[in-house]
């Protein structure tokens, strides 16, 4: 389940990376209708991360934890190799494609500890709107809204 999680944030990335590349509008819809249903995927899988993970002691939390970040910092670079082109021609240079891999994941990470797992519904993505013109831009208002919280 966790490396389906690490695709899925990556893919946020790629689908916006193919639709600012492409001129094409149909393919341009196909992406944004990718990257509006990812969102409550990622949702629907960190969730039941933080849940499987509520009875998991602290130090095999923290083995968990660091097994996820190697895992991760070995898919990123991979996705990178195989898909560089397509990433730079949205772009995404290496440290821009890099940033946003993991402070997407981060927030997914965030959200999967159960020590750190709100468990409330207020800054949901349920209560986003999802009309809005790509997930990529919602995903991220989602970060910097819950850094708010935590900083204010
Ligand atoms: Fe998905």
């Amino acid at each position: 389940m966790t490396p389906v999680i690490m695709v899925e944030t990556i893919a946020l990335i790629y689908y916006n990376a193919i639709r600012k590349a492409t001129n094409s509008s149909v393919l341009k819809t196909i992406c944004k209708q990718i990257l509006k249903d990812e969102v409550p995927h990622i949702r629907f899988q960190y969730e039941r991360l933080a849940i499987l993970h509520k009875k998991r002691g602290h130090l095999l939390l923290k083995l968990t934890q660091a097994i996820q970040r190697t895992l991760f910092f070995t898919i990123v670079l991979a996705v990178w190799c195989g898909h560089h082109k397509a990433l730079r021609a949205g772009d995404y240079i290496f440290k821009k494609y890099w940033q946003a891999a993991w402070k997407k994941m981060k927030f997914a990470w965030e959200r999967m500890n159960p020590q750190l797992y709100e468990w409330d519904n207020k800054y949901d993505l349920e209560n986003c709107d999802f009309q809005q013109e790509q997930s990529e831009l919602l995903f991220d208002e989602l970060i910097m809204r819950k850094k708010g919280v935590q900083n204010g």
